[in-house]
Parts: C-alpha cells; structure tokens; sequence
C-alpha cells in the first residue's frame, strides 16, 4: 500500500524523490552548522574557475565561425546586423558555454528569417540544426561541426544585447564575480536545475540570482548599477525601457567586503536554506536588493507548490513561485518556465548542498553531476580531437 503523508500528502516516491525538502515541510529536518575552512573551499573555486577559461584556439574558432556568418547573412538579409551577446560577451560563462548570436533586420517577420537561416545552416553542413518557433524569443539551435561548440541564434532580440552589457559591467566591478557566478551556475547545471526547457531556471535567471547575492552581503560586494539620476529611456522594438547603467559603479559602494569566495559560496547555501528568501520576496538586480511579492504585485498564485504536486490531474503550477525580475523588462519573471518537479528539485538541492557544506564537503561533491546527458561536457577543447582515429590517407581528404 502507497504511504501517503498525513502532513504534506506527498506519496511515498515523491518522498524518496526530495526527501530532505519533505522532512523540512513535517519538521524533522536535522540541521547541523557548517563549520568548514573557507579557504579550501576557496582554493578549489579558484582551480575550477582557471579551467574555464576559453584557450586561444577556441576563441579564434569562436570568432571566426561569427565573421563567417556575418558575411553569409550579409549576403542573403541585407542590412542586417549580427551582433554576440549572453555570457561569452559577459565574461560569466563556463568554457562549454553557448554562443549566443542576434540577428537585426527589419525587412521580414522573425520566424520567416529563422526558416531561412535554418535551411541555409543545414546547407552548410552545421549538426542539429533546430528551429524553435515558439518560444518567447524563438531560435535557430545547431552545433558547429568542427569544434561541436552549441550555437543559438535569435532576431531583433536587442534587449538581451543590453543585459549582457549590464552582466559586463557587474562583472567588471570586483574580481569575484566571475568565480562566484560561475560556481552557482555550474552547480546548477550539474544537479540539473539550470534548464528551462525542462523546466527550472535558466543560466540567465542563476546568474540574476548570483548577482543579487553580491549586491546584498553585508557590506554589499556589488553596488546596484542601473542607480543613477539621469534615467536614459530607449525605445527597443516598439516598448520604451529605463536602459540606465552607471559609469561609476564602484564609487556607489563605502566599505569593503573582504570575505574570499569559498565563505560567500558557504553565506550563500547558508542563507538560502536557512531563510528561502522566495516565500516573501522578488529576487530584483535593478532594486540592488529584494523587493517583497506585495509592494511588486506578484503574490504566489494558485497552485502552490505542493498542492500541484499531489494533484492527481498534473495542474500546472501557478505563476510567481520563484519570482526573479528583469532588470530590463520589469514585467517578465524568469521563474515563468518552472514547473512544480523543477521547483521541487532547486528546494532540495539547496538542501543537499547545504548538508555537504556541513559535511565538510569538497567542491567536487557539491557539484557532483546528476544527469551526465544534460551537461556537455565535452567540446572540443581540442580542435583535431576527432580525426585522430582517423587513417592517414582519409585524414588527408578530409584536411582537403
Ligand atoms: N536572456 C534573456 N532572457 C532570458 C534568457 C536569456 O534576456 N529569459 C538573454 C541574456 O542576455 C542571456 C542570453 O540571453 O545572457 C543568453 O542566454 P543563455 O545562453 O541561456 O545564458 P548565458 O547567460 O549565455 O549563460 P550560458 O553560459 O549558460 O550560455
Ligand atoms: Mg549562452
């Protein structure tokens, strides 16, 4: 017989599923104190992070499969204007991050460019071209068949070039901002709570919630950027934004914050476990700190969380479970995409990491990967990797 829990109603595989998010609900969640030496923590951050960086070949390959694909769409959408955004042009990206390309042009609908660039990429011999039509910001997806490097292209999705500078600048602003983003996010990707497709934040969202972090330890490691008297508002495709970054940044913060990166990683768990900042509030980079639900007018609508999940009919969950802001476009909530399995997964998962760090845990275990299909983890670090089995005569052809 199911056993079904009198306190929550979760049955018993969704108990084995999170089990610690459920023993936190009944209240039997045991709760030790991390009492863990930052500076290890901190030393294996480091070393992680130096893997990141992209080599030389890589970003030479990188910038030449964009100067290619200036000049085909130059050819074929005159006018037009390709520009790279997300986190290669950050600086918070993890070395098997995407390329993340906008198309600017105006002469045809959307979907109708992305047809085209679809055809034409499959043309040239691109792998897994795939278009995605309808989505918020639809997309061509492929992989480029030499480096295997993942590419998204987008068309007039200009807004995202402004974030990126916004990324660019908080990234500017202290020496530990890239670590620190990039642990969260590859965290996150590794215990398969960074996809939205399926469901959980995107890399976009970790990174807002990152930031936010920084903005408001205490002394604040990242002031808030978009303060500023004079606002400059643009129009970009047809809606007026508030596009005010400051020139200054740094000059907005007084005392400094001396905390290495494996203590804010430990604050970071700490906190999130201890007080989920969600039940009242809005994660909100351009407030430079959270805003409650109410003053943002985004109370947690029905279903909750629980009552989704053991809803026999699969309701979807309602909207603003973890409400994380734009800093542009202050009316999309980047916890749109997650369903009620994916907020289940991030609140134990916090939990999880919550229990290694008092464990004494290495970074290793932290990030330790759930689901290896999900992380590519294999890009051609290596451009020549493939034709190595290759025998000599073939390779030569292939060379050619
Ligand atoms: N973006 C956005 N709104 C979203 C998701 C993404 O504006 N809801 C924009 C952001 O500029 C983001 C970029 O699209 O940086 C690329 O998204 P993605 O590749 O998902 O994130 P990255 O920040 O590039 O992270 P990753 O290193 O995982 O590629
Ligand atoms: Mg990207």
């Amino acid at each position: 017989m199911e056993h079904i829990c009198k306190i929550t109603g979760m049955n018993s595989s969704q108990q084995k599923k999170w089990p610690l998010f459920h023993s936190l609900l009944t209240g039997n969640l045991v709760r030790n104190e991390i009492e863990l030496s930052s500076d290890k923590l901190s030393e294996e951050i480091m070393q992680f992070c130096s893997l990141q960086e992209t080599t030389d070949e890589i970003q030479e390959r990188k910038e030449a499969i964009i100067n290619h694909l200036k000049k085909r769409f130059n050819r074929k959408f005159s006018g037009s204007k390709l520009t790279a955004f997300g986190s290669s042009e950050s600086g918070l990206g993890l070395k098997n991050g995407d390329i993340d390309l906008c198309l600017e042009f105006k002469g045809e609908k959307p979907k109708k460019v992305l047809t085209k660039i679809a055809r034409m990429l499959r043309e040239d011999g691109m792998e897994d071209v795939t278009l995605i039509a309808h989505a918020k910001v639809p997309i061509v997806k492929f992989i480029d068949s030499r480096t295997k490097i993942p590419i998204d292209i987008s068309i007039n999705n200009s807004l995202a070039i402004y974030n990126t500078s916004l990324l660019k600048l908080y990234n500017d602003c202290d020496v530990r901002v890239r670590p620190f983003v990039l642990s969260i996010k590859n965290w996150a990707l590794h215990r398969g709570i960074c996809n939205a497709a399926y469901g959980t934040f995107s890399s976009y969202a970790w990174t807002m919630i990152a930031l936010q972090f920084l903005q408001s330890c205490n002394p604040p490691i990242l002031p808030n950027i978009q303060h500023g008297e004079n606002r400059i508002l643009k129009e970009v495709e047809g809606t007026t934004y508030d596009l005010t970054m400051n020139d200054n940044p740094n000059e907005l913060l007084k005392l400094e914050n001396k905390s290495n990166i494996g203590q804010l990683i430990i604050d970071f768990f700490d906190q999130f476990s201890k007080e989920w900042p969600w039940d009242e509030n809005v994660i909100s980079l351009r407030s430079g700190k959270m805003i409650s639900r109410k003053e943002k007018n985004w109370e947690e609508k029905k279903p909750k969380l629980i009552d989704a999940l053991i809803d026999e009919n699969k309701l979807r969950l309602g909207k603003h479970s973890l409400p994380v802001e734009d800093p542009f476009d202050h009316l999309h909530d980047l916890s749109r995409v997650l369903r009620t399995e994916g907020v289940m997964d991030i609140r134990e998962e916090f939990l999880r990491a919550y229990n290694v760090l008092c464990d004494g845990g290495s970074w290793s275990e932290l990030t330790k990967t759930k689901f290896p299909e999900l992380v590519n983890d294999s890009p051609q670090t290596d451009l020549f990797e493939d034709l190595r089995d290759i025998p000599k005569q073939d390779l030569i052809d292939k060379l050619e």
